[in-house]
């Protein structure tokens, strides 16, 4: 086994269906891990749900259910959500799990050892929409001159006795932290801002709750539960086994990726590094923030009546091209947008059009003409030389050195530049006229084709799994020569065969409802 690599989404409310943003971050994270495992790591992929909280309580009991039913309900939608898209996860946590009370619990009596936490009484601004506390500086106004959040939520007064961590005291450490680990927080932009918010001063943070009872119990103050957010972080050490150190918490922590939304940037950069700081424990390596994903440029809400099921889009356009279209049309870490025209567009174009088509169209003739299995004996030429060096510096070098930083758009343009240069191979080859005049360069040429269409298949397989296995089937490759290291060595030279090529990104039209 390679180096351990460990990657977490960050944790959903359920207190409704998943949406599309939540579809969004388990692709980009799925893609990740499928990724490293490609190339050698040992990966471990954490995803699951945020069960406590005002939020969750207020929810349920406007539904007549106790927070637990509704926690119930919603997290099997969040599994089958997971499940649907491929989603190759090693642990799915919910936080009302026994395990991690014992957890939270764990890591608050380490905090409270070392001294951080001391009870008080909290007067101030929440938003339980975002399960957020806010100072009155960053309050907005509203159109009717209401007071809200930085975030365009309700905030509501709160006066209650609370425990309190003394994050002012962190500043310099996380000061220092940012420093000395440009990379801690990504992209850029973020970085940016956190650096300006904990140089503007740090306020000590309210990390209980008394006036509901649904979360996690305060060790030696039963009549407090933790503020949602500090059960919620914990999530990423429980399913390590914590508090146990030894075994996968030995293996697998720090973190090698938090990956989130960038509007909980500060609850992963600041509050999470000061808490594990408290307790005595090391810190991720890195946290990304990524943009949020728009339906036709608008955010999707419930009264704008625009709000989709990533399970509809997957069902209409297939779990592949959804991700493959998710990963290739927005530049990571920026906002992007969707729309049916342009999945469309771009299915067809780069994947029916482009590799499918390749793929099939040279598999389905050597299934014909070939029986199905040769080996080429004659010499390679130069185009034949020239394309899989091409194919070669793409999917072995451009798009996993794009995906290591996780640009996944720039990494599947380089293997799409690729894709074209076998298809004007193709045209330029033209195999199917070689089969009367010159039966050996028309092996030379499938051998060649053959070659690059596994290379490309294993180099997109993180993005289009399921297809790429298809493909990878037919071509009859191994399981285990499916990385990206097996790309060193050219199956060209070797016996070639192929064992029932099926199409696998057929074209698709709009939807009815649409076109
Ligand atoms: N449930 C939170 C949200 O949707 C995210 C929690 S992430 C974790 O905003 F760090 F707490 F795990």
């Amino acid at each position: 086994m390679g180096e351990p690599y460990y990657l977490t989404t960050a944790i959903s409310y359920p207190n409704g269906k998943p949406h599309i943003g939540h579809a969004y971050e388990a692709i980009a994270a799925d893609v990740i891990a499928r990724f490293q495992r490609l190339m050698g790591r040992d990966v471990r992929f954490q995803t699951g749900t945020d069960e406590h909280g005002l939020k969750m309580a207020q929810k349920a009991r406007e539904l007549g259910q106790s927070p637990q039913q509704l926690a119930d309900e919603m997290a099997s939608y969040f599994i089958a959500m997971c499940d649907g898209l491929d989603i190759s996860y090693d642990r799915f946590i919910r936080t009302s799990e026994p395990c991690h009370h014992e957890a939270s619990r764990a890591i608050w009596k380490a905090m409270a050892a070392n001294g951080d936490l001391y009870l008080d009484r909290y007067e101030g601004w929440y938003s339980v929409r975002d399960e957020a506390y806010y100072d009155e500086s960053e309050l907005v106004e509203g159109e009717g001159g209401e007071k809200l959040s930085p975030q365009g939520t309700p905030v509501e007064w709160t006066v209650e006795e609370s425990w309190f961590f003394r994050l002012s005291s962190y500043q310099d450490k996380l000061l220092t932290l940012f420093r000395e680990n440009p990379d801690f927080i990504q992209p850029e932009s973020r970085r940016n801002e956190m650096i300006a918010f904990v140089s503007g001063g740090l306020r000590d943070l309210s990390i209980s709750r008394t006036s509901f009872d649904w979360g996690v119990k305060v060790p030696g103050s039963e009549n407090h539960v933790m503020y949602v957010w500090v059960d919620a972080l914990t999530n990423y050490i429980t399913g390590l086994g914590y508090p146990d150190t030894s075994g996968d918490f030995a293996k697998y922590w720090p973190a090698d990726l938090h990956l989130i939304g960038k509007d909980i940037v500060r609850f992963h950069t600041v509050y999470w590094p000061a808490f594990l700081m408290s307790a005595g424990l090391p810190l991720p390596k890195k946290v990304f923030g990524h943009g949020f994903l728009l339906n036709r440029g608008q955010k999707e809400s419930k009264s704008l009546g625009n709000v989709t099921d990533p399970m509809t889009l997957a069902e209409t356009y297939g779990v592949d091209v959804l991700r493959y279209f998710l990963m290739r049309e927005v530049a990571f870490g920026q906002d992007g947008s969707y729309s049916p025209e342009a999945i469309v567009l771009r299915s067809n174009a780069e994947l029916a059009n482009s590799f499918g088509n390749l793929a099939q169209r040279v598999m389905s003739f050597i299934a014909k003409n070939c029986d199905g299995q040769f080996t080429a004996s004659a010499a390679p030429t130069d185009e034949d030389v020239t394309l899989r060096a091409k194919v070669q510096e793409a999917c072995r070098t451009a798009l996993p050195q794009a995906f290591e930083r996780l640009a996944f758009s720039v990494g599947l343009e380089s293997w799409m530049q690729a894709v074209f240069a076998c298809n004007a191979y193709i045209d330029e080859q033209a195999p199917w006229a070689l089969r009367k005049t010159d039966p050996e360069r028309m092996e030379r040429v499938l051998a060649t084709l053959c070659g690059c269409i596994r290379d490309l298949a294993i180099a997109v397989s993180p993005v289009t799994p399921a297809a790429s296995a298809k493909v990878l089937d037919a071509l009859c490759i191994p399981a285990d020569e499916r990385t990206y290291a097996a790309l060193d060595t050219d199956i060209a030279t070797g016996e070639i065969r192929v064992d029932n090529p099926r199409p696998v990104f057929p074209r698709l039209d709009l939807p009815e409802e649409v076109a």
